[in-house]
């Protein structure tokens, strides 16, 4: 396979919310250990984020420091660290989020180096930003994410072999829609808050077209901690097939 093997690794609420008040509570916690436990089964080399998941827990909105009279940088990709044990993988289709590190450090994961994908619209200042931070980006796409793109040369250029597409909700629908999903690993926590505006598991851009509803096959269910439970599917019809 010219691409790694994506998994789609997430922990939502009884009613498939990814965020919301449920996640600040008590009873969250051993369902929390359970989704991180559950990801290293896996011995990924990579996790991918959409650019909204990345602002609210990593980079918390700042701005990037941009030089808008920076010299052309060269055409295409650049990768800055090609030896990384671990990556975090950011979709910034148009180049917003101001990173203070080339590092990414979470929970017990092995210290991570940042790669952002871009698409042509991202700027060359923001790409100048890039290269004197020492973060590593793809280009991907002309406005929107080239998804399969993005996976190829995940693979070729940092030797990702497996990924976990860790959300949000947009990101997730736009590799499934793509058929790209392999896998769809979910710790169910016991957990409703009822809340009407956050995020599900799968929400489609405005801009993506409407495609047929996807088909999963279980693989397994596990009993896990704090009462989650762990889900396990594989994607039986990928919806652009369909
Ligand atoms: N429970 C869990 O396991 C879990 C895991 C991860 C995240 N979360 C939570 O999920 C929430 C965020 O989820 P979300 O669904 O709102 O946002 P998201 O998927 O993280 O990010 C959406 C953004 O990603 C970019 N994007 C997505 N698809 C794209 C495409 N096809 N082409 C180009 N760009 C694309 C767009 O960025 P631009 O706006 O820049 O164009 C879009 O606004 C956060 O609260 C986070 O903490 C939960």
């Amino acid at each position: 396979m010219n691409r790694p093997y994506i998994v789609c690794h997430m922990m939502t609420s009884l009613d498939g919310k990814i965020t919301g008040p449920y996640m600040r509570t008590k009873a969250i916690k051993l369902p929390a250990q359970e989704y991180e436990r559950t990801n290293s089964l896996y011995r990924p080399q990579a996790w991918l984020c959409g650019r909204v998941t990345t602002d609210e827990n990593f980079t918390f909105y700042k701005k990037p420091m941009l030089d808008e009279n920076a010299p052309a940088v060269p055409e295409g990709d650049y990768v800055a660290v090609s030896d990384a044990q671990m990556h975090y993988v950011s979709v910034d289709a148009s180049g917003k989020i101001g990173w203070e590190s080339n590092t990414l450090h979470y929970e017990d994961r092995p210290a991570a180096h940042v790669i952002e994908v871009l698409t042509d619209k991202a700027s060359n200042a923001y790409r100048d930003f890039l290269r004197k931070m020492k973060i590593s980006y793809i280009i991907a796409g002309k406005d929107q994410l080239d998804c399969q793109l993005a996976a190829e040369k995940l693979k070729a250029l940092f030797k990702i072999e497996t990924l976990m597409l860790s959300g949000g909700g947009f990101i997730n629908w736009s590799f499934l829609q793509a058929g790209l999903v392999d896998e769809l690993s979910l710790i169910l926590a016991p957990l409703a808050d009822g809340e009407n505006k956050t995020s599900t598991l799968f929400e489609k851009s405005d801009f993506l077209p409407e495609r047929a509803p996807v088909e999963f096959a279980l693989k397994s269910v596990e009993k896990g901690q704090g009462d989650s439970i762990w889900l396990r599917y594989t994607v039986k019809n990928a919806p652009c097939q369909s």
